[in-house]
């Protein structure tokens, strides 16, 4: 049994994983990310982000995007776009162009219209990261300059875009309960009533060992009575280094902890995996002393933690 096949078995559309542009030179590398048994939908970590996608105001550049799609096409998995609306990884001329609400209101909505039109038939993480761990709406230049009006706008222009795109809000620190997921479930809420299209939660899942709220699963259930999908979006499991057996054997039970919580909810459609192979895992770099996140460890190696999302599921 493999992950993706599990996961279709329990009823969800896919498992996945993130992968990025230079990660596809090394051949095995990209031979275990075409394994349709294991991943059925890929994320491009970084090629879809504005920076990289709208550089220069109006000027938009898919060759990394389009890479990460063809090689997604090859073998009929999904993908996941991410993602439109974003204060990290945003091009300077957004930030330091001192744009008034109108004009901020009409880049957000061209970025979004752009991407969906040109990766048609995807899901989107329309917006990513909009709020502050104690449930207020991030200060971005975004926030600043036009309150929360970007985020409809956003919305809006990327139903327009492509009907068919399955559009989310993303987010870190939602998977247990608490003032960021409550604050989440008031802005679908008040999203939803104001008539934008907003069809589901993105719970990133950026996790520490032994750290797995213990209520991920009614928190997931609360995030799916509103109506929407929900699907687990960036997971990883990270540890202190060095790795110990004992360490390894607490993730795999974390990893099989929040496969079950998505298993059980109707409306969790897939769970990915932020890259499956600590040798590209965006953890060392990011949290120092940290890593070991993955699935698969540097060599491709498949740690327990593989094990935790077959039983899991
Ligand atoms: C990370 C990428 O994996 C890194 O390569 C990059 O340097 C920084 O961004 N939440 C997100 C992702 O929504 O876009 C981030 O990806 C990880 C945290």
């Amino acid at each position: 049994a493999q992950l993706n096949i599990l996961a279709q078995l329990a009823g969800k559309k896919y498992f996945g994983t993130a992968t990025d542009n230079p990660e596809l030179t090394n051949t095995s590398y990209v031979a275990q990310l075409g394994n349709t048994l294991d991943f059925h939908q890929l994320t491009p970590a970084n090629s879809m982000k504005w920076e990289n996608t709208e550089p220069e105001r109006g000027q938009f550049t898919f060759s990394g995007g389009d890479a990460i799609v063809a090689q997604a096409e090859k073998h009929n998995q999904l993908v996941r776009g991410h993602n439109c609306v974003w204060h990290n990884q945003l091009a300077t001329w957004v930030t330091e162009g001192n744009f008034d609400n109108s004009t901020l209101l009409s880049i957000v909505e061209n970025h979004c219209s752009t991407l969906v039109k040109h990766y048609k038939g995807k899901i989107w993480d329309v917006l990513n990261e909009v709020l502050n761990d104690d449930g207020t709406f991030r200060e971005s230049v975004f926030f600043n300059t036009t309150g929360t009006a970007y985020m409809g706008a956003a919305f809006r222009a990327a139903r327009k875009a492509d009907p068919k795109a399955k559009l989310y809000i993303n987010d870190f620190n939602i998977e247990g309960e608490g003032a960021k997921s409550t604050a989440m479930i008031n802005l679908v809420k008040q999203l939803r009533a104001e008539g934008v299209p907003v069809d589901g939660i993105g719970v990133q899942s950026h996790l520490i060992v032994g750290g797995v709220p213990p209520t991920m699963k009614a928190n997931l259930q609360a995030f799916a009575a509103l109506g929407v999908e929900v699907a687990i979006t960036e997971l990883d499991v990270r540890m202190n280094l060095p790795v110990t057996p004992a360490l390894l054997e607490q993730q795999k039970k974390d990893y099989k902890t929040v496969i079950e919580a998505c298993k059980a909810v109707p409306r969790c459609v897939g769970v990915t995996v932020w890259d499956w192979t600590d040798k590209f895992s965006w953890v060392p770099g990011t949290f120092a002393g940290q890593g070991a996140a993955c699935p698969w460890d540097e060599n491709f190696v498949k740690k327990p933690a593989y094990l935790g999302i077959i039983e899991g599921w």
